[in-house]
């Protein structure tokens, strides 16, 4: 049985306007700061609208893997649809529950992939609200899990977390955490950071971490889900510990998680995503399940009254629709500036191939301002066509490009993309 997820409690994590406010004190942190339009060689000015052409009251949310791309390769005809709507002054954002690497990075390499002129600013990644978290840690450890080499490291750094360690990091400094991870000490050499001196004694690290954040898909399971463990059973987060309440009946949760262990915050759910390889492929949401397995194996589990506590963010989350919602908004603003008078956005088409995800989050979403956001789903990732999807979605379409076509014959929009 799957482990049960809670979205709600992180809604103010999604800096609805805190975000922005700590956003604003330290620029640099703000994920979705556009550093520049990445228009790298691509002549892109904002098209005169033709007079019969009414301004947009709707706007399309695309989702990445499986939508516009399958891992490095262009989906046929995303980036014909990207065009139109940028020809026709039409808003749209890009709701990820992937990650790894910083928004400006991110978009620079998709806006090559599809050779589409991007803004980081409409770029929403799983991981994008955990800049929001930054100063509340600010003088603390944290664990950042995931990702490509210590790709994640710096995308912490640039959201503002000043002590970051990493998997990598500890079994550099400790190798017998995790004997088995010695096989691949070159590719951990090749980015460990050794801990400071002070945090090492007799080849035993004495760090105490003050939350673990798993940024993007882990690569090594055995080794992250070890380290997770290990500070999840431990004393007040110092690495090597145990905690002496761990089991205790009289206290709430059996005792675990009672000690003032680090908070554990996954950016994405997804149990599978759609990769090059023709099957869906096992995501973060897969790391977490073998992580709730063996925590029930450790523990007792629900039978015996214990849970893992965790926050996963990411969609099909209220709050990372909402975050959405807002970067739409900020995006509209934008592309619709110079237009007079501008309708309420009174409607988006989220696009997406995951329907646990992409379709029940565009399902389930109740949108503070009273935008009716519509699920189309696509045929091209996870969602093959096979059997009935497990959310409905409005419809369902071949690919990226037929979804913009129903979104604007629905919204009435005079012009066709072909
Ligand atoms: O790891 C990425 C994956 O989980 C899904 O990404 O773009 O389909 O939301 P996306
Ligand atoms: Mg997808």
């Amino acid at each position: 049985m799957a482990a049960s997820i809670s979205y709600a409690p992180l809604r103010g994590l999604y800096g609805l306007g805190r975000v922005r406010g700590v956003a604003r004190v330290v620029a640099s942190s703000n994920p979705r700061e556009p550093l520049r339009t990445i228009s790298r060689g691509f002549q892109h000015s904002a098209p005169q609208r033709s007079t019969s052409q009414a301004v947009p009251d709707f706007a399309f949310a695309f989702d990445i893997d499986g939508v516009l791309v399958r891992s490095s390769d262009p989906i046929p005809r995303a980036r014909e649809a990207l065009l139109f709507l940028q020809r026709s002054r039409i808003p749209f954002i890009l709701l990820t529950n992937g990650g790894g690497k910083h928004e400006t990075e991110r978009i620079t390499e998709l806006s090559s992939k599809l050779r589409v002129p991007l803004s980081a600013r409409q770029l929403i990644q799983s991981h994008t609200p955990f800049a929001a978290l930054a100063p509340q840690y600010h003088d603390r450890h944290v664990l950042v899990v995931g990702g490509d080499h210590g790709s994640c490291r710096s995308v912490a750094h640039a959201y503002g977390f000043q002590h970051v360690v990493t998997p990598a990091d500890i079994l550099g400094t400790t190798p017998h955490i995790w004997p088995s991870s010695a096989v691949f000490s070159a590719y951990y050499s090749s980015f460990a950071q050794p801990l400071r001196n002070d945090l090492q004694k007799h080849k035993r690290s004495l760090l105490q971490i003050g939350a673990i954040f798993v940024f993007a898909d882990p690569r090594d399971w055995a080794l992250d889900l070890h380290l997770i463990l290990d500070l999840l059973l431990s004393h007040q987060g110092h690495l090597g510990t145990r905690s002496p309440r761990n089991g205790d009946a009289s206290l709430p949760n059996r005792g675990y998680q009672q000690d003032g262990q680090p908070p554990l915050y996954f950016s994405n759910p997804d149990l599978w995503w759609a990769a090059r390889y023709h099957l869906p492929r096992l995501g973060q949401g897969g790391f977490r399940e073998a992580l709730e397995g063996v925590w029930r194996a450790v523990t007792g589990g629900e039978k015996e009254g214990v849970e893992l506590k965790k926050e996963v963010l990411g969609k099909p989350g209220q709050a990372m629709f909402e975050y959405a919602e807002r970067a739409l908004g900020e995006e509209r603003e934008e592309v619709l500036k110079g237009e007079g008078d501008v309708p309420k956005l009174r409607k988006v088409y989220v696009i997406g191939d995951n329907p646990e995800s992409d379709i029940r989050g565009g399902n389930m979403f109740e949108s503070p301002v009273g935008t009716e956001w519509e699920s189309v789903l696509v045929r091209t990732g996870v969602f093959d066509g096979g059997k009935e999807p497990a959310w409905k979605p409005k419809t369902i379409v071949k690919d990226v490009w037929e979804a913009v076509q129903w979104g604007l014959d629905r919204s009435g929009w005079k012009e066709r993309l072909e």
